[in-house]
């Protein structure tokens, strides 16, 4: 296997230049052992081709920088490994977000939307005070808001989705986990209803096809599929009026 000859395939086009068109660049590489898409990339960069455009910060996994779709899927590029791939690779950006040139996206504008969109912080009345202790939370509770908050906004599952494909404004799964993130809260005072503003239409839970895509395509392996259906759930209980406490456990 590590003797592999590579050949990628990569989408080339920057948008600045309109008067130019998108087309398809063969590059070709000796594979080495435990190479990734990430480091093959930083070759090809290096030894090949200096105008290449590609995103990454951390190499690791925790940015969600260099997410792209290879060979058809969305994945990141840091943490896939050429060997588990065919020889030749085929490289794309990820659809619906702006593109910025080559493999470049902007996840970021993207993802501040969906933040502001879906209010991404604690709403409560109560006021700061610097001099009081740490409020306690149940293990179950913090472990739920930890699981939630471990998305990386790499945008594989917006990428991979179909409803977020045809319609700008949906939430995806990784804005209807945001909203989960906060429904489990017990600091979180926003009431049934105000949650249903925010997600109770087709831009958000109703939006949702249900074919799951977004559960098979994330890298954080987050339990995505269990998110869109708690927060259904949710929703589909309030539109029907039924009263229910805050703090509902996910599973
Ligand atoms: S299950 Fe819903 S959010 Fe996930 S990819 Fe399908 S339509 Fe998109
Ligand atoms: S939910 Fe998963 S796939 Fe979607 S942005 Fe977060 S880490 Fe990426
Ligand atoms: S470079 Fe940060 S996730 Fe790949």
């Amino acid at each position: 296997m590590a003797d592999r000859e590579l050949t990628f395939e990569i989408f080339r086009y920057n948008p600045q230049k309109p008067e130019t068109k998108p087309y398809l660049q063969t590059y070709k590489l000796k594979e080495t052992t435990g190479m990734t898409v990430f480091v093959a990339l930083n070759m090809i960069r290096e030894e090949q081709d200096p105008s290449l455009m590609f995103d990454f910060v951390c190499r690791a996994a925790i940015c969600g920088s260099c997410a792209m779709i290879i060979n058809g899927r969305p994945r990141l590029a840091c943490k896939t490994l050429t060997k588990t791939l065919p020889a030749k690779i085929k490289l794309f950006p990820l659809p619906v977000f702006k593109l910025i040139g080559d493999l470049s996206v902007d996840t970021g504008t993207w993802f501040r939307h969906l933040s502001l969109k879906t209010e991404s912080w604690i709403h409560t009345s109560k006021t700061f005070d610097p001099k009081a202790q740490e409020e306690r939370m149940d293990n179950k509770t913090a472990l739920e808001i930890y699981e939630a908050e471990r998305c990386i906004e790499c945008g594989c599952c917006i990428a991979g989705c179909a409803t977020a494909n045809i319609r700008e404004d949906f939430l995806g799964a990784a804005g209807i986990n945001r909203v989960a993130r906060f429904m489990v809260d017990p600091r979180d005072e926003r009431t049934p209803e105000q949650y249903f503003e925010v997600v109770g239409s087709e831009e958000g839970a109703f939006g949702c096809m249900g074919l799951m895509a977004c559960d098979d395509n994330c890298p954080m392996e987050l339990p995505l599929q269990m998110q869109l259906a708690f927060v259904r759930r949710k929703i589909a209980k309030i539109g029907l009026g039924v009263k229910e406490k805050k703090g509902v456990k996910l599973a």
